[in-house]
């Protein structure tokens, strides 16, 4: 526990050419490179990478203390682009503490946030611009930018125990891909799946 209680704050959300915050701790920045395994194209990613470590997406985070009771929050930015027809996402985790929700706020851009649930439940929402989406306890979650131009941007807001868990994913993927079909996009089946071991 901190010694001395934390003081109340505010800061912004710039909106510009970019969004990003008026204050933040991290500034987090995925790339290509980062995404090894999570595009189901193997020769479309490695070719990508030869041509250029691109940056996918960026995250910027407001520290607070990782325990119960305080709620971690910050921005997310996915950058539009594909690997193959595969639109550009986020590695996308389970919390550590499965047990643990989260809340979207759509700032810019359309998607989708990918999600399932360790018994093989899944789901997809939009987000576009004035969605709020709430993601409950046990759903591991990703977003997806469908858009050819425009950034995909969300606030987040979590619990401070609730950890993250990359590794599950990187070993089972999701169940789902959003991909690009006559210029739309798709929601396809995973062909590489693996069913996750029940918790
Ligand atoms: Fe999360």
């Amino acid at each position: 526990m901190p010694d001395q209680p934390a003081l109340p704050f505010t800061f912004e959300v710039l909106y510009g050419e970019g969004i990003t915050l008026s204050q933040f701790d991290n500034h987090i920045i995925r790339r290509l490179s980062n995404m090894k395994s999570h595009f189901l194209d193997n020769a479309a990613y490695e070719a990508a990478l030869a041509q250029e470590d691109t940056v996918l997406y960026e995250v910027y985070e407001i520290h607070r203390p990782e325990i119960p009771g305080e709620l971690l929050h910050g921005l997310s930015i996915v950058h539009p682009g594909k690997v193959g027809n595969e639109y550009y996402m986020t590695k996308g985790h389970f919390h550590t503490v499965l047990e643990t929700a989260e809340v979207y706020y759509c700032l810019r851009g359309q998607g989708c946030m990918v999600m399932e649930s360790p018994e093989g439940d899944w789901a997809v929402e939009p987000l576009r611009p004035q969605t709020v989406l709430y993601v409950p306890p046990r759903w591991a979650h990703r977003s997806v930018n469908t858009d050819s131009k425009e950034d995909l941007v969300t606030f987040f807001i979590y619990p401070g125990n609730a950890g993250h868990d990359y590794g599950s994913i990187e070993k089972q993927g999701f169940r789902k891909l959003v991909v690009e079909v006559d210029a739309s996009p798709q929601i396809q089946d995973n062909p590489r799946w693996l069913p996750p071991e029940v918790r």
